[in-house]
């Protein structure tokens, strides 16, 4: 169940990037069509809400964190079209509906997803999304380049599908999870602390613990569903990484021993936020959100 607050945050990071994919000429009405398609779909929202609540936290109104918000989710989405490819996951269903290249075709997709990254910096740099300073901007535009690119997200993914099949140790399977799935929601978090223009090197730091644990544990607890959940929950195939032969946390440790292991980075995300007031509480529904979500 989603909270009150979340539907409130989903509303409002959607109603930021539906001005996004309006095609400036009808020749490129299909790219926009295939990006809006990825985007405006129905996806838990979880990086843009992280981003607002991490910004609420400091003190910051959560419209500062807007193109934060707008930027991790292009970011997300183009990473999901990208990974249903079949080059990589090579899926056909996503969000409860067919994966891009499905509904379009692999080369429209491929352009969707790159057209998507590059609007997520746009979204960054959007003067009508944030009122952050340039100075905020840049600091904001090169941790999410950080986190998405090769040293990141894509870096991850390359560890992902060079590892199927093979039998990765507790050590190697973080590593991944923490780069292809940790890396964007650990610069989530930044982003809407950036955004709100207040935040000190102290509370960055709280909050960059914070986020280090949540990422690992929304891999471990997707792992988890693709184990114990359905078809129809998830909106993705069920047993897609056992069909394929994915290392993931269930399949290293087995299905309680990896809840566990959600629960305890649960524990240490609340501990990193014991700094911080009521104003930190969406933050800390968030972590709880993240282990207990079914699909
Ligand atoms: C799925 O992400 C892919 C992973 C990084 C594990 P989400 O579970 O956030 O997917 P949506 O956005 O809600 O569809
Ligand atoms: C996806 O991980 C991570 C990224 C897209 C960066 P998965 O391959 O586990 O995601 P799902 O299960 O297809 O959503
Ligand atoms: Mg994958
Ligand atoms: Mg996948
Ligand atoms: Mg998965």
């Amino acid at each position: 169940m989603i909270s009150a607050y979340q539907a409130a945050s989903q509303a409002r990071v959607d109603a930021a990037m539906q001005s996004l994919f309006s095609a400036p000429s009808p020749e490129l009405a299909r790219l926009y069509e295939a990006m809006r398609y990825s985007v405006m779909n129905g996806g838990k929202r979880v990086r843009p809400l992280l981003a607002y609540a991490a910004c609420e936290a400091l003190g910051g109104q959560p419209e500062q964190a807007n193109g934060a918000a707008c930027a991790v989710e292009l970011i997300h989405a183009y990473s999901l079209v990208h990974d249903d490819l079949p080059a990589m996951d090579d899926d056909d269903l996503r969000r409860g509906q067919p994966t891009t290249h499905k509904a379009f075709d692999e080369a429209c997709a491929i352009l969707a997803g790159d057209g998507l990254q590059s609007l997520a910096f746009s979204a960054l740099l959007d003067p009508s999304l944030s009122d952050a300073s340039a100075e905020i901007r840049l600091r904001m535009v090169t941790t999410l380049a950080q986190a998405a690119g090769p040293a990141g997200m894509v870096g991850g993914q390359a560890i992902d599908l060079g590892s199927v099949g093979l039998k990765l140790d507790q050590q190697a399977l973080e590593y991944m999870h923490r780069h292809k799935t940790g890396a964007l929601i650990e610069a989530s978090v930044i982003l809407g602390a950036l955004a709100s223009g207040l935040a000190e090197k102290d509370e960055l730091k709280s909050l960059q613990t914070y986020a280090r644990a949540i990422g690992l544990a929304f891999q471990v607890q997707d792992d988890i569903l693709d184990v114990e959940s359905d078809t129809a929950t998830l909106g993705k195939r069920q047993g897609a990484d056992i069909a394929r032969d994915k290392p993931t946390y269930p399949a290293l440790l087995g299905l309680e021993a990896a809840k566990d292991y959600a629960l305890e980075l649960r524990d240490q995300a609340l501990h990193a936020l014991r700094p911080f007031d009521a104003a930190a509480e969406p933050l800390r529904e968030l972590a709880r959100y993240i282990v207990e979500r079914r699909s």
